[in-house]
C-alpha cells in the first residue's frame, strides 16, 4: 500500500477553501469557456494548476518580511542574498530579479544572437519565448526515454548526449549559441537529470567553447533525485550536490518561485565572468530596477534569501518528493497512467491513454483536466497538443508527441487527504472515462492560446 511521508512541519495559519457542489462546477466551467485558467480560485477546492508562487511560506520566511530593508539601492537583504547565493551555489556574482521569465529577459541576449542555436534537454515555454525572441532558433534534445510513460529510468530528463554532440557538429560549433540545461526537467514530467549527465554536457560545451547554463527552478528536488537515484551520492549532504551541480555550468536562470518557496522571485547567476555579470546589472537597470532590489521589494529578498535554504532541507525534500511518490503509487495500485516514475513537482497523468478515443485535435489533456474540476473541483492543466499553438507556417493544429494533464502540487499547501481526494475523483473519471467527449476550440489568439482559447465539447 501506498506510504506518506508525514509533514516535517505543523499549521499555525490555514487559508479556507470553498466547496461546491457539482451542478455548480458544470456551470462555472462553461462559463470560463472550458478553459481552466478562466475559473475564479474561490471556484476551485485543489488547485494543481502550477507549484510556482503558490508554495506556503514558512514562520522564519514571514518574520525575514518584518525586516526588509526597502531602500532603494544598498538595501541590507541584497547582501544576505549574495552570502546565500555565493554559499549554496558557489557562484560569486548573483542578480535579483521578480522572477523566471525576467531573468531569462535580461540574461538571454547577453549569450545568444539572432540566427543561432539554443540547445537544452528540453526548454520551458518562456525560455522558448525568450530564445525566438532573439531571433535564435530553440532546440529540444532529450533522451527518448523520456518519450516513454510506462517504463522506469532514473533520469528521464538527461541530455541525449550523442545527439547532442552531432547536432554539433552537424551545425557547426559557431552556430551554437548556448545550452541550457534545465533541471529538473519540467516539460518532460518534472524527471530529474543525473550529475554524470550534468557532467558530461559541461565537457562537450567546453570541447565545442559553448557556453552552458542552468534553468534552476526546481534544483532541490534535483539534488534530492540524485543523492536518492545515482550511484556515490546517498552519502552526500543535499548542499555539497547542489554545489557540484552548479560547478557544471557557467550561469544560471532561476525562478524562485518554485523550490526557494517564495510567492515572487527570480534569480541570475554568473559563476565567475566579470565582464557578463557588469552586463547583466546593465540590463537589470531598464528592466527590473536598480541592481540591489531587481524587481522586488526588500521583503521578497528577505524571504528569498530564507527559502533558498529552507528548500534544501532533507527532511523537507524526503516529505516533498514523498508526497508526489504516494500519489503516484495510488495511481499505480489503480492501474491509472502517468509519466512514471513521478517527477519532483507533479504527476503527468498520460491522457492519451486514459481517454485513447480522444484524438489530438480534441485534447484528451484538456478533457481530462475539465473532467477533475466537474468531478471534485480539482484545476490542473493541459500539457499536450492543446498547449502547443497552431503550426506558424501551415496553420494547422501541431501533434504533441505526449497527452498529459499535469497535477502540479504547491510546496507545503495541501495534505494526504487532499491527496486522496484526487485519486478518488480519477478512480471515478476512469469508470466513466469512455463517455468523455474531447473539446474543440471555439476562439483563440494567435499565440501562448491556451491561457485565453474559448473551447466547447465536441457533439
Ligand atoms: N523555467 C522553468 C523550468 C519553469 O518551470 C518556469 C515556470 C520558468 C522557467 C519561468 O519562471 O514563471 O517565474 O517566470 N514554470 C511555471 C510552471 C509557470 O507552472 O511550470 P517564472
Amino acid at each position: 500500500m501506498a506510504k506518506y511521508v508525514a509533514e516535517p512541519f505543523k499549521i499555525k495559519m490555514v487559508e479556507t477553501v470553498k466547496m461546491t457542489t457539482r451542478e455548480e462546477r458544470i456551470e462555472k466551467l462553461k462559463a470560463a469557456n472550458y478553459n481552466v485558467f478562466g475559473l475564479s480560485s474561490d471556484d476551485v477546492y485543489i488547485d494543481l494548476l502550477t507549484d510556482s508562487g503558490t508554495g506556503a511560506m514558512s514562520d522564519k520566511q514571514w518574520a525575514g518580511m518584518m525586516i526588509g530593508d526597502e531602500s532603494y539601492a544598498g538595501a541590507r537583504g541584497y547582501k544576505k542574498l549574495q552570502s546565500a547565493v555565493e554559499d549554496i551555489f558557489g557562484y560569486k556574482y548573483m542578480q535579483p530579479v521578480h522572477q523566471g521569465r525576467a531573468a531569462e529577459q535580461v540574461l538571454l541576449p547577453c549569450l545568444l544572437k539572432k540566427g543561432q542555436i539554443c540547445i537544452s534537454n528540453m526548454h520551458f515555454d518562456t525560455t522558448r519565448g525568450h530564445v525566438g525572441l532573439l531571433g535564435a532558433i530553440p532546440t529540444d534534445i532529450v533522451v527518448p526515454e523520456a518519450a516513454d510513460t510506462f517504463n522506469y529510468a532514473p533520469f528521464k530528463g538527461n541530455m541525449d548526449i550523442e545527439r547532442l554532440e552531432a547536432k554539433i557538429q552537424e551545425v557547426g560549433q559557431e552556430n551554437v549559441g548556448l545550452i541550457i540545461m534545465t533541471i529538473t526537467n519540467n516539460s518532460a514530467g518534472g524527471q530529474p537529470v543525473s550529475m554524470a549527465n550534468m557532467k558530461a554536457t559541461y565537457e562537450i560545451a567546453k570541447k565545442y567553447g559553448i557556453t552552458l547554463i542552468l534553468d534552476a527552478a526546481r534544483y532541490a528536488e534535483n539534488a534530492h533525485f540524485i543523492k536518492s537515484r545515482e550511484e556515490g551520492y546517498a552519502d552526500k549532504s543535499i548542499k555539497e550536490i547542489t554545489r557540484e551541480m552548479f560547478g557544471y555550468a557557467s550561469a544560471f536562470t532561476m525562478s524562485a518561485k518554485k523550490d526557494a518557496i517564495v510567492n515572487m522571485g527570480g534569480l541570475i547567476g554568473v559563476k565567475d565572468n566579470e565582464a557578463l555579470y557588469t552586463m547583466v546589472k546593465g540590463w537589470t537597470i531598464p528592466y527590473e530596477g536598480f541592481v540591489t532590489y531587481g524587481g522586488l521589494n526588500g521583503r521578497d529578498i528577505e524571504a528569498l534569501a530564507i527559502g533558498l535554504y529552507e528548500g534544501l532541507e532533507e527532511d523537507f525534500l524526503r516529505y516533498r518528493i514523498g508526497q508526489m511518490e504516494y500519489l503516484g503509487d495510488c495511481l499505480r495500485e489503480r492501474n491509472i497512467p502517468f509519466q512514471f516514475p513521478v517527477g519532483g513537482h507533479a504527476v503527468f497523468l498520460d491522457a492519451k491513454q486514459i481517454l485513447p478515443h480522444i484524438p489530438y485535435y480534441q485534447f484528451p489533456g484538456q478533457a481530462l483536466a475539465c473532467e477533475l474540476y466537474i468531478e471534485a473541483g480539482i484545476r490542473s492543466c493541459d500539457i499536450g497538443s492543446y498547449l502547443l499553438d497552431l503550426d506558424p507556417v501551415t496553420g494547422k493544429q501541431q501533434q504533441s508527441e505526449m497527452e498529459f494533464t499535469r497535477l502540479a502540487v504547491p510546496r507545503r499547501t495541501y495534505t494526504q487527504a487532499h491527496l486522496d481526494v484526487v485519486v478518488e475523483a480519477l478512480e471515478k473519471i476512469m469508470e466513466r472515462r469512455d463517455q468523455i467527449k474531447g473539446y474543440e476550440i471555439v476562439w483563440q489568439p494567435p499565440v501562448l492560446r491556451h491561457f485565453t482559447a474559448k473551447l466547447k465539447p465536441v457533439e
